[in-house]
């Protein structure tokens, strides 16, 4: 018998149930529930877990209690929300994906593995995969995006990067896929609200992030608060055990989702706390977070017989094996050497950052911001926000130490004056303040208006009905609009916001969402054209709310939207198409494709293609252009998208300077979900796309015949 079998054969029940039990410390950020008794639990056993601490005085303290004043010396596993960064913030998730680079991905998760772990923290609730396609619903800010295969490739990297190369190791924590599954589709967008979706979208779509999570060794996955139609996620047997324990072999740790367990009986699905714990249990949920279901039902379910002591060990063994892993049994302090954020991390968020901004539009020549500026008047409640550039989930970021637009554009153009002033109030309606604004900007030689959403309104609980800037800010906008000058509006925003006016009028949008730490210098090191922007957009930005959800992977229709006919698929008082396309962003340099090939053109289901193309930089500044590769099934048993993402490609390219890009697809790749929801190549012909974003006037395609 090894250590773990030798404690849970000494371990009494509550003992046992103690090691399924995740309370909220003091410093609970998150819901309802923090408990009191904290300390008590954790000394008689009761509390095996914790979250929402840090810092490693408060986490030995208590890890202490666990490891020499409990019964057993259980060490505690200790979780927290380090979804983008733990000291240094990178970019909210939605930017990060927009960067399309695994590799970057990977290494900020990496560096905020190693704060997070110097810091008491073994556990991470991220990576999110959740693919998101509407924007009303405010946590779309913490997912990659609309593109199934993009949540893959992010789920994976994350994964990699929180849990490093062994989970023993001094700077890996736990990474937890959330939320399985299909929390991105709530109906109308609504925070919480239920989801039905067909079994093909959510094995299309939904689905595939979490196993690619679980293919990188996820240690643990968290179930998402929701139902899927008439199913809460806490309690589905057939998607917690039957396609993600089964099918997908994951054998690490199911973690409820914040008080999730309780609010089964809200759900209408449970009649008590016996019944509630007995059913998260079965459906195979091992650590309940917060609720103390477990810790009141479990005892009742199993007088009851509602579930067997033999289910019950099933999950605390999950529990105590990861502690193993995590060498917390020999090293529960963990011997990581304390550290706030290192110069190498905030190079790496500056980069990040930087990369993340996307150039929504670029109507008049303003940039990059000529060297010629004395004067520019930094308009908008968002130009001093140091606060806000952290954006939701900032765990251990210190508002103080972020760099607010202004700070980082006086840091890079120290002979320009730069006045700032905010014109109006986000949350307060108020107009007064608008004459200054303009007075500032009158006076300037460019404006640059700092608009968007405090962090606060998107993040979980932050659904919107209206897309539009909130407040006053369009007001401030249109007066600023009004004086004609050369103006430039940055959008701060964690979903795409809808201003069609804005977009008609300014010289140049960029979105610079929530750039995190160092948000101040990458916006500078762009606007002043120290870095060519290569941003992209990793979801497709909807003119208006009415749009929405609004993703380029649509199914065709039998009547494709025309101009000017009424009975197609089309909107009396909107274009069907979006203001953005998704991976949308413009740059300094203008890219240009040529010359798309497949080869061969006639080939069989187990070989492969090569794809590949002339990208040309049609302009004389260097910069990097990103080449997506889409295709396109025609006639299929079942409608296939109109396309799909299936490959991406990173160039950087000098002055007017050519270069081949390439894929090998092999043509496995092309599979899609027959009739019974398992992958088949079905022979015909396939249309291969290649574009700079997914805007259809703006492909060049070939096609190829697959034979059997
Ligand atoms: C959120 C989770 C988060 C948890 C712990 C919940 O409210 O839905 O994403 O991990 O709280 O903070």
């Amino acid at each position: 018998m090894g250590r773990i079998e030798r404690l849970l054969a000494g371990m009494t029940l509550a003992e046992k149930i103690g090691q399924l039990n995740m309370a909220a410390s003091f410093r609970a950020v998150t819901g309802p529930g923090a408990r009191r008794d904290l300390e008590e639990g954790i000394r008689s056993g009761r509390v095996g877990n914790v979250l929402n601490l840090w810092g490693r005085a408060p986490v030995h303290a208590l890890q202490r209690l666990a490891v020499e004043h409990s019964r057993l010396g259980i060490p505690l596993l200790m979780g927290l929300d380090v979804v983008h960064g733990h000291h240094t913030i990178f970019p909210v998730p939605l930017a990060e994906a927009g960067l399309f680079d695994p590799d970057i991905w990977e290494r900020t998760a990496r560096v905020a593995a190693a704060e997070a772990a110097a810091d008491g923290v073994s556990l991470t609730f991220a990576p999110m995969v959740d693919v998101a396609r509407d924007p009303r619903w405010g946590r779309m800010v913490e997912s990659p995006g609309e593109d199934a295969w993009v949540a893959c490739a992010f789920a994976a990297a994350k994964t990699r990067g929180f849990q490093g190369r062994e989970l023993s190791g001094a700077s890996s924590v736990v990474a937890t896929a959330k939320h399985l599954c299909g929390y991105g589709a709530v109906n109308a967008g609504r925070e919480y609200a239920s989801v039905d979706l067909s079994e093909r979208t959510l094995h299309e779509v939904y689905l595939p992030p979490f196993a690619a999570a679980v293919a990188a060794g996820t240690a643990a996955v968290m179930p998402a608060f929701i139902d899927i139609a008439g199913v809460p996620m806490t309690a589905n047997a057939s998607l917690l055990q039957g396609w993600l324990r089964e099918r997908q072999a994951f054998d690490g740790l199911l973690i409820s989702d914040y008080n999730a367990i309780a609010e089964l009986c809200a759900h209408g699905v449970v009649a008590d706390t016996a019944e509630a714990a007995a059913l998260a249990l079965t459906a195979g949920v091992d650590i309940d977070m917060a609720s103390e279901v477990y810790s009141r039902g479990l005892p009742e379910a199993l007088a009851r017989g509602l579930i067997s002591q033999a289910q019950l060990d099933v999950s605390v063994l999950r529990v105590l094996r990861l502690k193993e892993r995590l060498g917390l049994f020999d090293d529960p302090y963990r011997s990581a050497q304390a550290h706030g954020s290192t110069v190498a991390a905030r190079e790496l968020a500056r980069d990040a950052a930087r990369r993340a901004i996307v150039l929504l539009t670029h109507r008049r020549a303003v940039l990059p911001l000529s060297a010629q500026l004395r004067t520019i008047a930094l308009i908008g409640p968002l130009a001093q926000a140091s606060k806000e550039m952290l954006g939701p989930w900032s765990a251990a970021g210190q508002p103080e130490e972020a760099v607010s637009i202004l700070e980082g554009l006086r840091a890079a153009l120290p002979r320009c004056r730069i006045e700032s002033v905010a014109g109006v109030d986000i949350d307060r309606r108020d107009l007064r303040g608008i004459a200054a604004a303009l007075e500032c900007s009158r006076a300037a030689d460019l404006t640059i208006l700092c608009l968007g959403e405090p962090a606060s309104m998107s993040g979980e609980g932050g659904s919107r009905a209206d897309l539009s800037l909130p407040g006053d800010q369009q007001a401030l906008a249109e007066a600023a609009l009004d004086l004609g000058k050369p103006l430039i509006v940055l959008l701060t925003c964690g979903r795409p916001l809808t201003a069609p006016w804005l977009f008609e009028r300014a010289d140049a949008v960029l979105v610079t969402w929530f750039l995190g730490s160092e948000a101040g210098h990458a916006i500078a090191d762009v606007l002043t054209g120290k870095f060519n922007p290569t941003g992209k957009l990793a979801v497709t930005w909807p003119r208006h709310v009415g749009q929405v959800p609004l993703f380029y992977g649509q199914r065709p229709t039998g009547r494709p939207a025309k101009a000017g006919e009424r009975l197609t698929s089309s909107y009396l008082d909107l274009p069907p198409t979006p203001q953005f396309p998704f991976a949308h962003g413009l740059s300094y340099s203008s890219f240009s494709l040529h010359e798309l090939r497949c080869e061969p053109r006639i080939v069989k289901t187990s070989e492969a293609i090569e794809v590949s193309l002339w990208l040309h930089n049609d302009s004389g500044v260097h910069g990097e252009a990103t080449v997506f590769l889409f295709v396109h099934d025609p006639i299929a048993s079942i409608s296939r998208p109109l396309l799909e993402l299936k490959g991406v490609r990173r160039i950087a390219l000098g002055a007017a300077e050519r270069a081949a890009v390439s894929w090998r697809v092999p043509v496995s790749s092309l599979a899609s979900l027959g009739a019974e929801l398992a992958p088949v190549v079905e022979p015909g012909r396939f249309e291969i796309y290649a574009g700079l974003s997914a805007d259809a006037d703006g492909l060049l395609g070939c096609s190829i015949e697959v034979v059997p």
